[in-house]
């Protein structure tokens, strides 16, 4: 498998940006950082978020499920992580998940193992999809863009690897609609992105409103912090 590096972000590694050519590839004044820092932090995590997934699956799976449950055909789950949205898609389709982190995906290689359908995991940059353009009948991705150096460029691709007619299915986290919650996150922005290169103050919708992508349907849920997204590729 060839490791994918991107230069824009690598080469902000750790930084804020604010201006410039790599400011279209986050919210204005949002923070940036480096694959590199993305693989370190899920080195230390990956762990904790594999026993934590049962967690996980109470909190988001109801969410998980509603989206994902509509997929079709053969899927590639983009920053697959442990693997979690696997168990939410139907029988009949085929899973390929990517991550960049190798500790994420050995994770979801041991809980993945065994199971019935077709399964392909590997290692690959979101920034950069070894996949051939019109791929995939259905591209899903969670808890993501906030933690991808450059959402923008990855939503790009998502949309190059799935088929025209294909859709995109999102499931994010952002600033939460209730106002004290919200308050706190935008108050806790910069230590959280700190330790977990997460800006869990972004707004999905804002970033896929930039995106090449067309978003057709959103709902949100969990006060305000998910958002379910269905897109189509331009
Ligand atoms: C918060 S976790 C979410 C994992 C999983 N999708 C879920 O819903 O639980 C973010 C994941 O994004 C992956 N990631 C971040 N940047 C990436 C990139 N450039 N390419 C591929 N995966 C990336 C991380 O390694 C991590 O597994």
């Amino acid at each position: 498998m060839t490791e994918h590096t991107t230069s824009g972000p690598d080469s902000t590694a750790g930084s804020a940006v604010e201006t410039g050519d790599t400011a279209a590839a986050v919210l204005a004044g949002n923070p940036t950082h480096s694959n590199e820092d993305v693989r370190k932090t899920y080195r230390e995590q990956a762990a904790t978020m594999a026993r934590l997934d049962p967690l996980n699956g109470l909190l988001t799976g109801r969410y998980r499920r509603r989206l994902f449950g509509t997929a079709s055909g053969r899927v590639l789950d983009v920053a697959c992580g442990v693997g979690t949205n696997e168990r939410y898609l139907p029988e009949d389709c085929a899973y390929v998940g990517v991550d960049i982190s190798p500790d994420m995906l050995a994770k979801a290689r041991e809980r993945l193992a065994g199971r019935r359908r077709a399964i392909t995991l590997q290692k690959m940059d979101a920034h950069d999809l070894d996949c051939p353009d019109d791929s995939f009948d259905t591209v899903i991705s969670s808890l993501s863009t906030c933690t991808f150096p450059d959402p923008l460029t990855a939503l790009a691709e998502m949309g190059r690897v799935c088929r025209p007619d294909g859709r995109v299915l999102l499931l994010e986290h952002g600033r939460s609609s209730v106002g004290p919650i919200a308050q706190f996150q935008d108050w806790r922005a910069d230590a959280h992105f700190r330790k977990h290169h997460c800006r869990w103050n972004q707004e999905p919708l804002e970033v896929i409103e930039r995106s090449p992508l067309a978003a057709v349907d959103h709902s949100t849920a969990a006060l305000g912090v998910l958002t379910a997204i269905e897109a189509r590729p331009e």
